[in-house]
């Protein structure tokens, strides 16, 4: 039995939110970590109904909260469209709370697959986790687009405060076709490149960056620039003292080099690409519920959080009073995440010391066979596997973790 509680020194702040994975973050905290630990929570509701009874305050109050006290957690949140204005009787339909907190943290996502012995990469060669940075500001998820009816000139203009205009023909068009203008700003890049050396840093792994400036002169190369001065101005010797490297590489290298090797890289990306490979690296390691998910800001602040969403079709079973095999783990590796930054950030070793136990015990309880149905159907079969409904799973871990306390 636990004798006594691992003591949380600094406030963590939580961010509840919906349907499955709301339900089944009371049953993470309530049976791994209320019953170790003494921490104090900043709590804050993000669960649809109270974002929309606040007019979403509660979201901005959340950001502010982290920034105050450095590290949040968060659990997957609705990002409201028509049908759940309908469902809930939304005032209006509010932004992703997602994007309201990277505004205000300014900050850049991190995934990295959890990685389990009875769950094999498709690409037999990925040993490490591979982590994937993508820059979520701008290019073409900010564009402008014209569908070129007939002929005429494409033109590139841009129009400074004060002077002249700058212009550029893009396409004289014989026939219809189509136009994209698209930007990004230094201070984006920027900001993206810090939290990118922040992060590789911390993680003690090597940064790839990967783009295309060969083809794209000045645009892709502003990537390589900003990064380049990112590197020798503020990391270089940290780097080196670390032995960990940066690398700079075409895009379609840098692909050609991940798939050839062995993972443990963080890999930054541009919108686009980050957008894309997220996906493709997410469905090689196995699930989305075994990927982990940070949000970090060039200024030190951390949000934790599940990558998947709410899980809406197991929440209506759950209404129904069906039972769900829902996967918990990317919910637990959200509290774990932000327990060893706490920990770290605290100088609190006890703190870390926990957070990586809970971990290894969930990903050994999995290796043991017991596991979820999203993981059944990609894990390496077994006679000793056996698929568990979502709060037995939980309990399963529970029962572990108490015979390592
Ligand atoms: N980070 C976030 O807060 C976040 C991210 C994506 C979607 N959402 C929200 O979640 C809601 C549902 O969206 P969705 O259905 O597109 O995404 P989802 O991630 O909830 O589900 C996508 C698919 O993956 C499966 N799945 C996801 N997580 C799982 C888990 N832990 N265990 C077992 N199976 C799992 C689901 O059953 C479904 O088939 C939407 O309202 C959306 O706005 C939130």
């Amino acid at each position: 039995m636990v004798s006594s509680k691992i003591k949380v020194k600094t406030p963590i702040v939580e961010l509840d939110g919906d349907e499955m994975t709301r339900i089944l973050w009371q049953v993470v905290k309530e049976k791994l970590l209320l019953p170790f630990l003494d921490m104090k929570l900043e709590y804050y509701d993000l669960g649809l109904k109270h974002r929309d009874d606040t007019d979403d305050q509660v979201t901005v109050d959340a950001a502010e909260a982290i920034k105050k006290f450095g590290v949040g957690v968060k659990c997957a949140t609705i990002t409201p469209n028509k049908d759940r204005i309908k469902e809930y009787g939304l005032k209006q339909e509010w932004r992703s709370p997602n994007g309201t907190l990277r505004a205000i943290l300014d900050g850049t996502v991190f995934r990295a697959p959890i990685l389990i012995k009875n769950i094999k990469p498709t690409v037999s060669c990925w040993k490490k986790p591979i982590h994937i940075a993508r820059h979520a500001y701008g290019d073409v998820y900010r564009n402008a687009e014209i569908r070129v009816p007939g002929p005429g000139k494409g033109e590139l203009v841009y129009t400074p405060e004060n002077g002249e205009p700058i212009r550029l023909t893009i396409q004289d068009f014989k026939g219809a076709g189509i136009l994209q203008g698209i930007h990004n700003t230094d201070q984006s890049i920027t900001s993206f490149a810090q939290a990118c050396f922040t992060y590789a840093y911390d993680n003690k792994i090597d940064l790839w960056l990967g783009i295309k400036d060969t083809i794209s002169k000045t645009y892709d190369a502003q990537f390589r620039i900003i990064f380049q001065d990112e590197y020798q101005s503020h990391w270089e010797k940290k780097f080196q003292e670390a032995n960990l490297d940066y690398n700079f590489t075409l895009i379609d290298d840098t692909v050609a080099r991940i798939m050839r090797s062995e993972g443990g890289m963080l890999w930054a990306c541009k919108n686009y690409d980050g957008d894309v490979m997220s996906d493709m690296l997410g469905s090689s390691y196995g699930s989305l519920a075994i990927m982990t998910s940070v949000l970090v800001s060039p200024q030190g602040y951390f949000e934790y959080e599940a990558s998947h969403g709410t899980v809406q079709k197991h929440y209506y079973k759950h209404l129904k009073g069906e039972k769900t095999s829902t996967n918990s783990m990317a919910l637990i590796f959200a509290w774990t995440g932000a327990l060893k930054k706490r920990g770290e950030l605290d100088n609190t070793p006890d703190v870390v010391a926990f957070a990586e136990k809970l971990e290894k015990t969930a990903v050994e309880t999995i290796e043991s066979g017991v596991m979820t149905g999203d993981l059944m159907r990609v894990a390496e079969p077994n006679p000793h596997n056996r698929q568990v409904y979502a709060v037995e799973f939980i309990e399963a871990i529970a029962e572990n973790l108490q015979v390592r306390a």
